[in-house]
Order: C-alpha cells, then sequence, then structure tokens
C-alpha cells in the first residue's frame, strides 16, 4: 500500500506487523492451550489487532468488548479515564485476556484492571501490540508485548489522530502539520 499523504514514515511494515501478531499467537496458543478465555477487546483502537489475532488462535475463546477513553480528540491524554460501554459477558471464574492497540501513560489499561478484577476473574493478563515504555504514568504490567516504540505520534492498524487513519495496514508517525493544522 502506498505511504499515506499525512504520514511522514512508516514505523512498522505490514509485514513486520504480521509476523509479529503470529509470535504472539503462538505464546497465547501455548499458555490458553485447554482454557476457554474471555477475549476482551478495548474499543476502539484495538479491533485490527483483535481480528487479526483470534485467527490465529487455536484455542476456544469468546470475544467480548469494552470501551473507555482517556483521549479527547487530543494528541496528549487527558489523564481522566471514563467508561463508555461495558461487557456483555459475566467474567466471574472466567479467564480473562485484555487486547490493547496501545499502553502509552497506562491510565487506561491500570484503570480497567482495577475495573475488571472487582468482578473476580479467575485470571486476567494483558496482551497489548505497542508499548510506549517512556511515556508511562502509572505502573501496569502487561504479560504479552508486540513491539516497544518511541514516544512519537503514532497512527494505522487500529490507531487514530482524530478518529481518521484507523485502516493503514502500517503503523505510521503522522506529519507534525497535520495535527498542528486541524
Ligand atoms: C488509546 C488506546 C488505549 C489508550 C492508551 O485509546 O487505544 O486505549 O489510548 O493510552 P494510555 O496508556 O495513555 O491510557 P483512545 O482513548 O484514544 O480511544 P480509541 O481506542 O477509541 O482510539
Amino acid at each position: 500500500m502506498k505511504k499515506h499523504p499525512d504520514i511522514e514514515e512508516i514505523l512498522l511494515t505490514e509485514n513486520q506487523i504480521k509476523r509479529k501478531v503470529g509470535e504472539i499467537a503462538r505464546q497465547l496458543n501455548r499458555d490458553y492451550k485447554n482454557k476457554k478465555p474471555i477475549i476482551v477487546s478495548v474499543l476502539k483502537g484495538s479491533v485490527v489487532f483483535l481480528c487479526d489475532l483470534i485467527r490465529k488462535l487455536e484455542f476456544d475463546h469468546i470475544i467480548d468488548f469494552i470501551s473507555v477513553s482517556s483521549y479527547a480528540n487530543a494528541t496528549e491524554s487527558s489523564g481522566v479515564v471514563r467508561l463508555l460501554m461495558d461487557l456483555r459477558e459475566s467474567i466471574v471464574g472466567r479467564d480473562v485476556l485484555i487486547v490493547e492497540d496501545i499502553v502509552d501513560t497506562g491510565l487506561t489499561l491500570a484503570y480497567l484492571k482495577r475495573n475488571l478484577l472487582t468482578r473476580k476473574p479467575k485470571s486476567l493478563k494483558i496482551c497489548v501490540l505497542l508499548d510506549k515504555k517512556e511515556c508511562r504514568k502509572q505502573f501496569i504490567k502487561v504479560d504479552y508485548v508486540g513491539f516497544t516504540i518511541p514516544n512519537k505520534f503514532c497512527v494505522g492498524y487500529g490507531l487514530d489522530y482524530r478518529q481518521l487513519y484507523r485502516n493503514l495496514p502500517y503503523i505510521g508517525i503522522l506529519k507534525p502539520q497535520v495535527y498542528r493544522r486541524k
């Protein structure tokens, strides 16, 4: 696919992502063999990753969705996490795996973990494709990580800027003039 004109540089290509998703799936296939977890996808960013990941999973599982928000159309986290839409399924006594596109400040995942643990799951693990380690404000243990990435404004493969660019099959760095002009 041709580079979108708003993208300065491709950070992770479609192929690199594909290979990494395969590696993560292999780890999950080993760890969740003979279990039937509920996979919690955090809307909206994680859906692209989720769709590719679950097609590589060889164990039975249920998918469910939760929606939280910490960014209000900005390039910086507001620090406030809100629950926008809850799960449909009960997770009491179930193995739960949260699937996220990115961990940045850690506030979203820390909030989600606290929230879901009150529902008494049997286990709770976290799988993220991207880790912006240097931006962490709150410690959060992540069990499965795809790539550690620098603190650049990344979009694509589910990640947005003002709801755009989620469809890009690669992860790219947005041109600064794009988020300055809007
Ligand atoms: C993004 C991303 C994570 C969160 C990570 O979501 O999908 O959920 O930010 O940031 P944090 O570690 O600093 O909390 P966003 O709120 O932008 O919503 P979206 O998934 O709908 O794009």
